[in-house]
This record gives structure tokens, C-alpha cells and sequence, in this order.
């Protein structure tokens, strides 16, 4: 088969990489890809344009196409593949809604009886401030932009007065654009934060291992909220109890709910929880593979990935269920100086070839010209490994991490630490 992977992140590599172990593949392309995704062949096409990249799928007679980000996926990639009989794995525009509109997933939710923050909805500035004076949320009060905002788009506030600059920036200043013509305020929610996956074919449902991602830029969960700087997998806070509750209260009424309304979800759905008092509440769906939790939980796959994105493209999930390693996995990101703000690229990466065979890299931001990488992104490269328990996954990951460098490097220290 041929394959190609639309995107350029680590979640993107390890699709490669574990795509490039399947016996079905003969070539993988990468549209745009990264430098160092040395399994596959680069295809320079920016992932919104999605009659390009069909148009590539075409003349390359492409068998399977996988998705990584959203933003193709909210733009109709799956629906114009498929309106050209071209397979790909991932969910329609319709369905992806669930991402790219928070008021229509929050407002989902509120008709299939689906736990979540309560929230209001504010189309301007005034009516916003109302909302947060009239002391009904308290603080810190949650306040996000409607649509796609690259996972920058939901402000915790701990004052009123971070709440109106909150306001100001998304519908005042625009700042996410359009994102921005209707804005979420809504509840905070006290608790532990974890990430809950499954693949499906709109009806059935396969399980993915669970894992949890670490979204705050420094150690101890301080500084600003990022895409994700580390995962580990399994989560040690999801036990066989509150896996079958998210199945039963979050996950099955979504794939259902969303089949009654004439939308059928094929893809990977990828549930935001908070771990309340009151039981898990959904925070936000996305849907796709998490980054960078799809690095961590695809070392532990030992099935065929491209088996079962190739039936579910079909519409039709395999009997077969996924096996998975026992061993623990964990996935440090090395980001750039400044992200996830303005940050610098263009900074030579060294160390990588001292890097061991016990450890896997997976490129994010990078550039390889004239057998040297470069760093061309914010989050640059992901240093992950296995271990038949954290502690020696973490010190895989951590000492190969010692033997890297580029300017302006950091990374968190406790990615697979748990209080
Ligand atoms: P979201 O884009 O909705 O996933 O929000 C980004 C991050 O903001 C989440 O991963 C949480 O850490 C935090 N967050 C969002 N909504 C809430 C909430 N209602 N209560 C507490 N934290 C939240
Ligand atoms: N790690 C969070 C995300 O993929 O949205």
C-alpha cells in the first residue's frame, strides 16, 4: 500500500514510524512532513489545502490517507477524499465539528445528557462582562474562543481583571479571528486533567490505551498553557472502574448521539476530561490523535496500525482488538526558547547521533539541510522510551536528553511524575 500522513508534527512522525513497520506499506509520503521523518518522502503541501493534497492522492494512486491536525480535517478533507472514491481515515466535516466549534460541542453535550462545565455564550463584549459581573462563575472563571485557535484559545482567569482582557483579546481585538465571533464563558473545574482516546467506525468502538498529557510550559504545572509538552501512557489515574464510567457516560452517548444527528464520527476521538469530585466532565473534544500523547501510546501498540485505519476508512472496524505492550511509555518535548510564544528558529541541533538504541526520537520542529537538523518549529523534538515501569522509562528519556542541544532548549523535568 501506499500511505500518506498529512501533517508535519511528532504526533505525525510517530504515525510514520509505526506505519512504516506495517508489512501492508511499500511507501509513505508526508505532506509537508519534518526532516526527520527519514521513513517517508516529503510532499510539499501545507495541510489546509486539501483539493491539492487530494489531487496528490490521485495521480500517486495513494491507498490510505491519515490525518493528523484538525484543520484539515474541519475543512473537509475527509469529504472531498471521499467524494473522489479516495480512502482516508479520519472524521467528515460534519463530524468534526465537535472540535472546530466548541458551542456546538458544548451544546451537544447538553442535549445527550454528556457531563460538562456549565457555561454561557457571550457574541459581544458587553454581554461577555455581564456574565462574568453577575458573580455566577466566580473565579478563576475558563473563558474560551468558539472555534479552532491552534489549542491557544482557553484562558483560565484568575481575576476579573484577566477575565475582561480575556474578553477584549477574543472578541474585542480578535485576536484568534473568527475563532473569536462567539466566545465560551464557562465554570472552572477543579481536579485532575487526563486525555481518553478511541478509534471508531461511527458505530463500534476500539479501545486505545489511556494516557495523559502535560499542557503547562514548566515544571509543577506552572506557566502558560501549551499543545503539550510530555506524555505518559498508561494513565495511572484511570482504573478498570472509571474506564467502563467514561465509556459508558462520555463515549458512547458521543458516537451515538452523534450518528442521531446525522453526523457519524469515523476516526479517533479524543476526550479532554477533568477529574471532578462529581466524576469525569468532558473539557473538549478533539478529533484526532492527541499530540504529543499519540507518541507515547504508539510505542506500546504491537498491532497493525495501518489494519485498523484502513477498515475504519472502510467504515468497518476490525474484530480484532489491539494489543498492546505492559510496559509504561513516556515522551519529553524539547521545545524552543520563548514557545508557546514568539521563539527563535534556524538553531542547530547536536547530540542526536550520541542518542541510544533504548530511545526513540521523534522529530517535530526540525529542518535537515547539508546532514545537519535545524530547529524550525516550537515544539522541536520528542525524546521518548518505554520501560517496564516510570522510573525507568523517565531515566531512558532523561539521559538521552542530557547528550542533546540547541540554543534556547528546555524542556519539563517531571514529565511522568505523579504526586
Ligand atoms: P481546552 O482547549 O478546552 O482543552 O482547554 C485548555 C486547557 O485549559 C485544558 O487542558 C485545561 O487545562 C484548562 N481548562 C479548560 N477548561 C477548563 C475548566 N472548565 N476548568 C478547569 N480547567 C480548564
Ligand atoms: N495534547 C493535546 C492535544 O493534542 O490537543
Amino acid at each position: 500500500m501506499k500511505v500518506l500522513v498529512v501533517g508535519s508534527g511528532g504526533r505525525e512522525h510517530a504515525l510514520v514510524w509505526k506505519i512504516s513497520h506495517s508489512p501492508l506499506v511499500e511507501k509513505i509520503y508526508a505532506a509537508p512532513g519534518n526532516g526527520g521523518m527519514k521513513e517517508a518522502e516529503r510532499v510539499p503541501i501545507p495541510v489546509h489545502e486539501v483539493v491539492a493534497l487530494a489531487d496528490f492522492a490521485a495521480e500517486r494512486a495513494v491507498d490510505l490517507t491519515v490525518v493528523g491536525p484538525e484543520l484539515p480535517l474541519a475543512l473537509g478533507i475527509v469529504d472531498e477524499f471521499q467524494r473522489r472514491g479516495l480512502k482516508i481515515f479520519g472524521p467528515s466535516r460534519l463530524a468534526a465539528e465537535l472540535e472546530a466549534s466548541k458551542v456546538f460541542a458544548k451544546e451537544f453535550m447538553t442535549r445527550h445528557g454528556i457531563p460538562i462545565a456549565e457555561f454561557d455564550v457571550a457574541t459581544d463584549f458587553s454581554t461577555g462582562r455581564e456574565i462574568i459581573e453577575s458573580g455566577k462563575y466566580g473565579y478563576p472563571v475558563v473563558i474560551k474562543a468558539d472555534g479552532l485557535a491552534g489549542g491557544k484559545g482557553s484562558l483560565v482567569c484568575q481575576t476579573h481583571e484577566e477575565a475582561l482582557r480575556a474578553l477584549d483579546l477574543l472578541i474585542n481585538r480578535r485576536v484568534f479571528g473568527t475563532a473569536g465571533d462567539r466566545v465560551i464563558i464557562e465554570r472552572f473545574l477543579p481536579g485532575r486533567e487526563i486525555s481518553f482516546t478511541v478509534i471508531t467506525d461511527g458505530k463500534n468502538i476500539v479501545p486505545i490505551v489511556t494516557s495523559k498529557d502535560y499542557k503547562r510550559a514548566y515544571d509543577e504545572d506552572q506557566g502558560p498553557n501549551t499543545g503539550g509538552m510530555g506524555a505518559v501512557s498508561p494513565c495511572p489515574y484511570v482504573d478498570a472502574n472509571l474506564y467502563v464510567k467514561i465509556m459508558d457516560s462520555i463515549i458512547r452517548p458521543t458516537i451515538r448521539g452523534m450518528l442521531e444527528e446525522g453526523r457519524e464520527f469515523r476516526g479517533v476521538l479524543y476526550a479532554g476530561l477533568m477529574l471532578t469530585e462529581e466524576g469525569p466532565k468532558v473539557l473538549e473534544f478533539n478529533v484526532r490523535f492527541g499530540d504529543p500523547e499519540t507518541q507515547a501510546i504508539i510505542m506500546r501498540l504491537r498491532s497493525d496500525l495501518v489494519e485498523v485505519l484502513n477498515s475504519v476508512a472502510e467504515g468497518l472496524i476490525p474484530e480484532k482488538k489491539l494489543e498492546w505492550d505492559r510496559e509504561v511509555s513516556i515522551d519529553v518535548v524539547l521545545a524552543s526558547s520563548g514557545y508557546p510564544g514568539k521563539y527563535e528558529k534556524g538553531k542547530e541541533i547536536k547530540g542526536l547521533d550520541e542518542v541510544g538504541e533504548d530511545v526513540i526520537l521523534f522529530h517535530a520542529g526540525t529542518e535537515f539541510r547539508d546532514g545537519k537538523f535545524y530547529t524550525s518549529g516550537g515544539r522541536v523534538l520528542n525524546v521518548a522510551a518505554k520501560g517496564k515501569d516510570l522510573g525507568e522509562a523517565r531515566a531512558k528519556v532523561y539521559s538521552a536528553i542530557e547528550k542533546i542541544h540547541f540554543e534556547g532548549m528546555f524542556y519539563r523535568k517531571d514529565i511522568g511524575v505523579f504526586q
